[in-house]
């Protein structure tokens, strides 16, 4: 599906804020348009819907109304998400997102994801929001600009963009109390440094990961207070920690079958995570 190893596409990726005045190609959007249109069910089981609206000349009127407070210049086209509202089932919509979001960096194109700065309505009008559905957050897409503007390195400045939280901090063995060294985690390495590098708002990280032998549990740990603050609850609407975590789920999974890595996602909490307060399990990746 993807043209360069997966490895190289989570490494090129970045959250790019200001982009070149032009419109995609009509083979780019073609090849986008149609792997998107392949998007399949979640892990959890969830569906979503995702449609590409971008400019297709040189005029932008397809992109009308369509905000991001400035925060972004010049994107040529968003990648829309809807999904059912159910917030337990956000990880299927980070999940699949980001599977679209590493093909439009294969394509050799600039991406965000904006979970907080886009004109919620106007987006949920564009792909036609139906019922309880919501739209949980959309990325720009475009090609890259060279220039950065000020107001990028300030976001970047600000999350902290450039720096992963330690391994140790993130990857444990058997309970929280216990890291687990790259060593350690044998071929697996590989697949966690892709977790590392995934994007996730405010870059955060909020993604644990508990190994018992050959099985990964996914858990959750909340930023304290990330939902609570002032601005946070005029700015986000959903909760953007469980995407997250699928867009981590999605990285690890895509380098553990390119690697010949199988397994399969199941939910079935262990009693190792269940015990620790300070987590929530949210899925386990079985390997065989
Ligand atoms: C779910 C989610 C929501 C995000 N929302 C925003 C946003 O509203 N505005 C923005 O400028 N960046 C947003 N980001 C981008 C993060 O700030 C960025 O991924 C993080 O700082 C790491 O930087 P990197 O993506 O360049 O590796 C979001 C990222 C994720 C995963």
């Amino acid at each position: 599906v993807y043209t360069q190893p997966i490895t190289e596409i989570v490494r090129q990726r970045f959250s790019c804020r200001t982009y070149e005045n032009r419109p995609i190609e009509p083979e780019k959007r073609h090849l986008l348009n149609r792997f998107i249109a392949e998007t399949p069910a979640g892990p959890l089981g969830t569906s979503a819907r995702f449609e590409l609206v971008a400019a297709t000349g040189q005029d932008l009127e397809a992109l009308k109304g369509l905000g991001t407070y400035g925060f972004i210049r010049g994107a040529t086209g968003f990648i829309v998400g809807a999904m059912r509202g159910k917030e337990d089932l956000l990880e299927d919509f980070g999940f699949l997102l980001e599977r679209i979001v590493l093909h439009a960096t294969d394509l050799g194109l600039g991406t965000c994801w904006l979970g907080g700065s886009f004109t919620k309505s106007s987006f949920a009008e564009r792909i036609g929001v139906v019922g309880d559905e919501i739209v949980p957050a959309v990325v720009s897409v475009g090609h890259i600009a060279n220039n950065r503007r000020s107001v990028d390195r300030l976001m970047r400045l600000v999350a902290n963009s450039d720096n992963r939280l330690p391994w140790e901090r993130l990857f444990f063995q058997g309970g929280l109390d216990a890291p687990l060294s790259r060593e350690e985690a044998g071929v697996y390495a590989v697949p966690l440094d892709m977790v590392r590098l995934a994007p996730s708002a405010s870059n955060k990280q909020p993604w644990r990961i508990v190994r018992d032998s050959s099985t990964w549990h996914f858990c959750l740990r909340r930023t304290p207070g990330y939902r609570k603050r002032r601005a946070s609850r005029w700015w986000v609407t959903v909760d953007l920690q469980r995407v997250d975590l699928g867009i981590a789920m999605s990285h690890f999974e895509l380098t553990a079958r390119e690697l010949g890595l199988p397994g399969a996602w199941q939910v079935a909490e262990p009693s190792i995570v269940k015990s620790d307060e300070r987590i929530e399990y949210v899925a386990s990746w079985v390997g065989q």
